[in-house]
């Protein structure tokens, strides 16, 4: 076979090739033995040759996976995805309906739904109708961010089994006559019913388990966290695309970060200075990826506890609304870096499989590690 090179080239490539590693060896070597760099001369070194690898993905300190105690089967594969990644996730137990306890303590809450609009209805003097308009008010303390505290408060009661007597003002001593229509799950701030979907238990019970991660973040030590919901996908350098785009958001005091969504219009919005992939949210729904600033968790604990507010609607819904009417700040990844698959059924939507997939990653973990490539 013929070569490319002739002789003489050949033996000069192969001597410069020597040359130059054995400069590249004396350079490591004097990089290597010099003194530790004082604190000034750190500063400048580029952060690219310095970053460690991250468990929780190098923007947070924490990332929640939701997963209800008895679909071990999700949990198997969320760990699929931490041991290839190297990721290590915080599970949380869903509120799940299959216990009695906890299906009992949502029926209560969809009946302190239908007792708040029973009392806050604008025409009272109807007949007790669903939809109807309501006095929408939100609680007195919406907008602060300062810490929670341990007292329950608004919506916060309705799962509690009893009240105690100084709180007996906060619900009717015997209910009001209930609709008999399921109760419609959408007003706006205007108290205008506009929405025609019964609400159902599974997704109060969503409802409740966002609501519980938020309340834990709220008061917990972590300044970021990463909330995850238990069937997704995500970019296998998810972790690099995160710290990239994260310097972006230095200066725009946010609240929550959807790294995914659904029926978004996420590129509605210019792209924020810095980084092509941050847009101020437009039309974000699904709450299957998200990371929350605890001051964001704490605002959103406010308004989510609100007694209008709370249970209104699907969870995601509640999210849209209080970003699109600058309740909080609120900043989406586009295009997602983190989707839903479907795989294994949907606990809020029964039936849905993953033929309703419609969205897919540039660099999926799961193809890699289905096609045995993760150790790539
Ligand atoms: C989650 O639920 C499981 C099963 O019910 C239980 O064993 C576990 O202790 C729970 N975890 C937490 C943090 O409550
Ligand atoms: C209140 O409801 C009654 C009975 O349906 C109706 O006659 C009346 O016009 C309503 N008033 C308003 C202000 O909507």
């Amino acid at each position: 076979m013929r070569t490319i090179l002739s002789r003489p080239f050949t033996y000069l490539f192969l001597l410069s090739l020597i040359f130059l590693t054995i400069i590249w060896y004396k350079l490591q070597e004097a990089s290597s033995s010099s003194s530790p760099p004082s604190s000034t001369i750190q500063q400048t070194e580029p952060e690219s040759t310095t970053i460690i690898h991250s468990k929780t993905l190098g923007v947070a300190s924490k990332i929640y996976v939701l997963n209800l105690a008895r679909r071990t089967d999700r949990r198997e594969e969320m760990e699929k995805l931490a041991r290839a990644m190297d990721l290590e996730f915080t599970y949380f137990n869903g509120t799940d309906l299959k216990e009695e306890k906890v299906k009992v303590s949502m029926e209560r809450v969809l009946e302190r739904v239908r007792w708040w609009r029973s009392g806050h209805r604008v025409n009272k003097t109807a007949p007790n109708k669903d939809p109807e308009n309501v006095e929408f008010t939100w609680a007195d303390d919406v907008g602060s961010d300062d810490y929670l505290g341990e007292v329950l408060k608004g919506a916060e009661l309705w799962t509690e089994e009893s009240l105690p007597d100084t709180l007996s003002d906060i619900l009717p001593t015997s209910a009001p006559a209930l609709p008999l229509e399921p109760v419609l799950d959408l007003y706006d701030e205007n108290g205008k019913v506009w929405g025609t979907n019964p609400l159902r238990l599974p997704q109060l019970a969503c409802w409740n388990s966002h609501y519980r991660i938020l309340r834990t973040i709220a008061d917990g030590p972590d300044t970021t966290a990463i909330v995850f919901e238990d069937d997704i996908d995500m970019e296998w350098d998810l972790s690099t695309r995160l710290r990239t785009m994260w310097p972006a958001l230095t200066n725009v005091n946010w609240d929550i970060i959807m790294l995914g969504h659904c029926h978004s219009k996420e590129w509605f919005h210019p792209a924020l200075e810095g980084s092509p992939f941050l847009h101020k949210s437009k039309h974000v729904l699904c709450t299957h990826a998200y990371a929350v600033s605890r001051t964001g968790a704490r605002k959103m604990i406010r308004y989510l506890r609100s007694e209008a507010f709370a249970y209104s609607r699907t969870i995601d819904h509640a999210f849209q609304h209080l970003q699109s009417r600058g309740r909080i700040n609120s900043y989406s990844v586009q295009p997602p870096v983190v989707v839903q698959t479907y795989d294994m059924g949907s606990d809020i939507i029964p039936g849905r499989t993953n033929k309703d997939r419609v969205q897919w990653l540039e660099d999926s973990a799961l193809e890699r590690i289905q096609t045995g490539r993760e150790m790539v």
